[in-house]
């Protein structure tokens, strides 16, 4: 039993993906940052049409995301100036935030 257990610590440790971000971090910056108020409280219902929906997207890709405008590889006026200003850390609890919430369609309108 022990063993078995200490293997599945193993497995979980191993899989854990390098940019594990944490979620309460983000959350508490992404409210610091007013993500809402542009991607929506839900990070669904955004106040635009043309602001993107980040809830439920894939960890990895809000990674790469931000860290690209950050280092300016993807251009956007809005985006470049906010992302220059947030740690690896950041970039990471962020999305780990943003991933965990549920996406466009489980949300009911
Ligand atoms: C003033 C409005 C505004 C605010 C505030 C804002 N964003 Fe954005 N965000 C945008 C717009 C507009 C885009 C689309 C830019 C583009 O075309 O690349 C975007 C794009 C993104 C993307 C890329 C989404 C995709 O599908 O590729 C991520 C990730 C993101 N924002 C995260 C955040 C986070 C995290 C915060 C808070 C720290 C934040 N944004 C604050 C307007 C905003």
């Amino acid at each position: 039993m022990k063993t078995k257990a200490l293997l599945l610590t193993l497995a979980l440790t191993a899989a854990a993906p390098a940019w594990a971000g944490n979620v309460a971090l983000g959350k508490t910056k992404s409210e610091q940052l007013a993500c809402a108020s542009c991607h929506g409280a839900d990070g669904v219902q955004t106040t635009a049409p043309n602001f993107p929906r980040l809830a439920g997207q894939y960890e990895d890709y809000l990674v790469r995301a931000l860290s690209d405008y950050k280092r300016g590889a993807r251009k956007n006026a809005i985006m470049g100036g906010i992302a220059s200003g947030l740690s690896k850390d950041d970039i990471e609890n962020l999305a780990a935030y943003y991933a965990s919430l549920s996406g466009p369609l489980a949300v009911k309108r």
